[in-house]
């Protein structure tokens, strides 16, 4: 074993399941933006947890409306889902901005990105501030999910995606 930096660690535990979460700003239009800071927290009933910075426009839009679409995208994804981790919502629209289609959710509010490999829309029910982040604690209320597109992303620090599927086939040289 040797001592290392936190950069060091991040590296060498990666990777790390990539994801989406679509928001909703103050003025209902939804933002997305890309975490790898989340967990499953409970299998009966189904919960998640996001690590939201304080000064991400994701986490204003999660203070105003409860609720959020997790989205695991898919390989070929790899540029828009790249774009929704590195540029904020205050600047850009990421919905007009990248090629991400909109489709609406079954119950809850913000919508869920199109040709994602599983997506699960989540409503608030707590939140514990962390350092310089907030964990939501979400229940998942639905469900959906695309077979044909299982090979989804996986990031390498914050530095690189790469894209793994659930037999194990992995995809290194993705182009973003
Ligand atoms: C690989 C990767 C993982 C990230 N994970 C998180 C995370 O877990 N929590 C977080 O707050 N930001 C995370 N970010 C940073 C946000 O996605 C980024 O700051 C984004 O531009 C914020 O968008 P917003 O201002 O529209 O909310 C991550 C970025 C990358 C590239």
């Amino acid at each position: 074993m040797k001592e290392l930096d936190r950069h060091e660690a991040f590296e060498l535990a990666s990777p790390f399941p990539y994801v989406l979460a679509v928001t909703l700003d103050k003025r209902d239009r939804p933002n997305i933006i890309g975490l790898s800071w989340w967990m499953f927290t409970s299998w009966n009933p189904l919960m998640i947890a996001i690590s939201v910075g304080h000064k991400r426009y994701s986490h204003e839009c999660l203070e105003h409306h409860k609720e959020f679409v997790l989205c695991f995208p898919s390989e070929g994804q790899e540029k828009d889902a790249w774009f929704c981790g590195t540029k904020s919502g205050r600047d850009v629209d990421k919905f007009q901005r990248t090629s991400f289609r909109p489709v609406n959710s079954k119950v809850v509010k913000p919508p869920i990105i199109d040709g994602v490999t599983v997506a699960y829309e989540c409503k608030i029910v707590n939140q514990v501030d962390t350092g310089d982040h907030t964990i939501y604690i979400a229940d998942v209320v639905a469900i959906h999910g695309n077979p044909d597109r299982a090979r989804h992303l996986y990031s390498i620090h914050y530095r690189k995606l790469l894209s793994i599927d659930c037999k194990g086939n992995i995809n290194l040289d993705l182009e973003y």
